[in-house]
């Protein structure tokens, strides 16, 4: 065996009503001051409601101003908006967006870098303020994760910011958040947890650590994801999502995304894709690419997610995990072609080089991909 590692938030709470374990976080931390960031789509739906009310006790900053899936830019914007000395906590109370500059909030507020400074040398980094993340979607994970994705305008891209020191201290799974979800923001993030945790077990990075939390993501998000945009009242299936999701986040600790990911970097950057949707265009085409490289893992997840199937070929069981992904995306209405997304042929150059400079995930790929595999996908997408 290798060795490994998987970077894991500090405290777990998880469900119904788990938000109320606030105030144990308050209490722990000796928090006097308090900043939670959110977004006004979360905040308008009342998710901060409750957290508003327990924080009342203390000094409360709130930034809901944020732009989704923000810019280094945005995020150095709402930071140095942040006048407030002796912050003790940052909460971040939405999806990938809210926590991921939130995240970035609790290493860069009292330090002499900013967010700029990050993405040319992550290594720098250190916590200077305790994190407690609350997803209001589920599929980043980012409440699990060490990274920051931002969008980078300049090169129409985006780029994670990794350090170990970004990883939360505290975490609150409580599908309360997801209850009233719009089914088009859980169908889309739903399929990036199921991206996480299929390329999580198909990495070059993937581990014996990794593996439990990309299975078990796995099995709760391929049974669950379906049901959970089909009927939203549906709190089972929805529970699981938000576990899966986590789950998801922590393999990504431990292994790392792959292709679908770097692919997709770009569609996000110039096209403003959301990240699930444009990871879902990507997957199946992706997976059917690694297969050759990677059968026995699909094989293995197969295995894993559907036992019924343990009689066929490790050739038909990675068949067959790679069409109940599109099975996956068909049933939650994701269009897969790009046009419909305003992209033209005529942007395939830019694809393929900016594609191909998502070095920090494409080497984690079990196949290597030359820049004519790159064109080769995205020409899959039109
Ligand atoms: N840090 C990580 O490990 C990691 C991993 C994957 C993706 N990401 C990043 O996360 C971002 C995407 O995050 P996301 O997919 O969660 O979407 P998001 O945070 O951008 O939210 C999508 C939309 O849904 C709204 N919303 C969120 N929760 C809601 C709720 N409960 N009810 C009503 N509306 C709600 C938001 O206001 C927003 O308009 C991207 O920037 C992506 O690159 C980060
Ligand atoms: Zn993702």
């Amino acid at each position: 065996m290798k060795q490994c590692q998987l970077t894991i938030p500090g405290v777990v709470y998880a469900g119904p009503g788990s938000v109320e374990k606030i105030n144990e976080v308050l209490q722990r931390e000796k928090a006097q001051s308090v900043l939670l960031f959110t977004d006004k789509a979360v905040r308008g739906a009342g998710l901060t409601k409750r957290v508003e009310e327990i924080c009342s006790a203390v000094k409360l900053t709130v930034i809901d101003d944020l732009a989704s899936e923000p810019s280094y830019q945005d995020v150095e914007r709402v930071i140095d908006e942040v006048s407030v000395a002796n912050i003790d906590l940052v909460i971040g109370v939405g999806g990938g967006s809210v926590m991921d500059a939130a995240k970035l909030a609790s290493i860069v507020i009292g330090a002499d870098y900013g967010v700029r400074d990050l993405l040319k040398d992550p290594t720098i980094a250190k916590k200077y303020i305790k994190s407690l993340m609350i997803p209001t979607t589920c599929g980043t994970g980012s409440e699990a994760t060490c990274n920051s994705i931002v969008a980078i305008p300049e090169e129409q891209s985006k780029q994670g910011i990794v350090n170990n020191c970004m990883i939360p201290d505290y975490v609150i799974l409580d599908a309360e958040m997801i209850r009233h979800l719009p089914p088009k923001v859980l169908a889309a993030t739903g399929v990036d947890a199921l991206a996480h945790v299929v390329e999580c077990f198909t990495s070059n990075k993937a581990t014996i650590l990794s593996d439990t939390y990309a299975i078990e993501g796995a099995k709760k998000i391929f049974h669950n994801i379906r049901e959970a945009y089909a009927d939203g009242d549906n709190m089972d299936a929805k529970t699981e999502m938000l576990i899966g999701a986590f789950y998801g986040g922590v393999a990504i600790t431990g292994s790392g995304t792959t292709a679908v990911h770097a692919l997709s970097y770009p569609l996000g950057g110039k096209y403003h894709i959301a990240h699930g949707v444009s990871n879902a265009i990507l997957i199946a085409h992706v997976m059917e690419f690694n297969k050759d490289a990677c059968t026995e893992r699909l094989s293995a997840l197969c295995d894993a997610v559907y036992p019924e199937k343990y009689a066929e070929t490790a050739d038909s069981k990675a068949d067959y995990i790679i069409s109940e992904i599109k099975d996956v995306v068909a049933k939650v209405h994701i269009p897969t072609k790009l046009d419909e997304f305003g992209v033209k042929k005529e942007d395939l150059d830019f694809l393929v080089k900016a594609g191909s400079q998502q070095t920090r995930l494409l080497v984690n790929n079990c196949k290597e991909l030359s820049l004519d595999d790159i064109r080769y996908l995205y020409e899959k997408l039109f």
